[in-house]
């Protein structure tokens, strides 16, 4: 059917709008690339006076898993914080219910308080979606890491009795989700969303994957896209990685499709070949809930968001709403932010007890099994695990127990 005059108006209309938009977004993906170029460096934890811990509960499940997180890590640092060198802060307000109301995917009180701090301990935020009771918000997570850059998103997996050792370094600030909430209905019948990689975000995650294979000694990165198809951005971070790659000539490296990515995770003679993986943030996102699940369930991973200034340290799961309305949330897990507790620990420069803290999670959850969780009152409740992580951690044979149990 031709197209009549008013139509051609409206679509003409339609079009100078989305491009009015596309124009806004653009100018501030540019200004983004220019912070990224000033950026000053990476904080030197070591020289601080006082290291600032911000412990944020999140809401549904989170205040009550954190908790435990966090009486862990009081215990772990208790000479440090007596000393002073060490400050755990709480700070509130990041709660569903509060951001509702304020209509903030972070309320500027709240992020106030979390720029005065170093690193933060941050339990599961609920992120609203379409139709669903609250205002259809900004995730708290996305914007976090876009406030406090924080670029890579870093999701450890590991199975020792199968020789799984995996480290995803997921981008953290670009991908899909930059613009996750800036995408346009450009009329009743389009929707368009943008994905965007640049220059300096691509590879800055890249070198960071790849530094750490230096560093550990593992020597092999795995990169994956969907380059065959998403030709710009991902075709970008491959073409990135080729040149950063050639830095480091010691560690192999190759590229992978994510579609047979997720297949071969759960191939057993090929996954155990994987180490260090780099990927764009939406294959990150989806790919790290597929490696946690064999590992033992979202619930038993954790994650560290780190960018030079920030870093903030996460369960991988979300708030679990439904757990807390049947009344089960003093049964959830607490083992994820344990976890990223510990990687907390580890990025500060608390090697040897975040070491400590890594080996008694394996052993509670995968070899002694001694306090069983199941998030239902048949099991364990998230204080009783909690405390028995703490005690397994101040263990004086935990080192040989746990080189017994993964020997074994
Ligand atoms: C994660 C979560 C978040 C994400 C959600 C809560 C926005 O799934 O940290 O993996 O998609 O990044
Ligand atoms: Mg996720």
């Amino acid at each position: 059917m031709p197209i009549d005059c008013l139509q051609l108006v409206k679509m003409n209309s339609d079009i100078e709008a989305a491009k009015e938009h596309f124009g806004k977004i653009l100018k501030e993906q540019l200004e983004r690339v220019e912070t990224m170029k000033a950026s000053a460096g990476w904080t030197d934890y070591a020289k601080l006076d006082k290291l600032i811990i911000g412990i944020v509960g999140g809401d549904g499940i989170g205040p009550f898993i954190c908790k435990h997180a966090e009486s862990i890590l009081r215990e772990l640092l208790k000479d440090e914080i007596a000393s002073g060198k060490v400050e755990i802060r709480t700070i509130d307000g990041l709660t569903i219910e509060n951001r509702a109301k304020q209509l903030k995917a972070i309320p500027d009180d709240v992020l106030t308080e979390l720029k005065k701090c170093h690193v933060i301990l941050k339990g599961p935020t609920t992120t609203p979606k379409k139709g669903d009771g609250w205002p259809n918000i900004e995730s708290a997570n996305v914007a976090m890491r876009r406030e406090l850059d924080l670029f890579a998103n870093v999701r450890p997996v590991r199975i020792p009795e199968q020789s799984i050792d995996w480290t995803f370094y997921r981008e953290n600030t670009e991908g899909a989700y930059v613009l996750g909430s800036r995408g346009v209905d450009v009329n009743e019948d389009i929707s368009i969303d943008f994905c965007v990689a640049t220059a300096q975000g691509t590879e800055r995650i890249i070198r960071l994957a790849f530094e750490h294979a230096r560093k550990t000694g593992v020597n092999k990165v795995t990169v994956v896209t969907k380059a065959n198809v998403i030709k710009k951005t991902d075709g970008r971070f491959l073409s990135t990685a080729e040149r950063v790659a050639k830095d480091y000539p010691e560690v192999k490296w190759d590229d992978w499709f994510i579609d047979i990515m997720t297949a071969k995770l759960i191939d057993p003679y090929r996954r155990a070949e994987f180490k260090v993986m780099v990927l764009p943030n939406l294959y990150g996102d989806i790919i790290t809930d597929e490696a946690a699940q064999i590992q033992g369930g979202v619930g038993t991973a954790g994650s560290a968001n780190i960018g030079s200034r920030y870093a903030m340290f996460e369960a991988i799961h979300g708030s679990a709403p439904r757990m807390v309305d049947e009344g089960r949330a003093q049964y959830a897990d607490p083992s994820s932010i344990i976890k990223a507790a510990a990687m907390l620990l580890n990025h500060v420069g608390f090697v040897d007890k975040a070491k400590r803290l890594e080996m008694a999670l394996d052993l509670c959850a995968q070899f002694e099994k001694k306090v069983k969780i199941t998030g239902r009152s048949d099991g364990a409740t998230g204080e009783e695990y909690g405390k028995y992580v703490l005690r397994t951690v101040e263990r004086k044979d935990l080192e040989q127990a746990w080189n017994a149990a993964k020997g074994a």
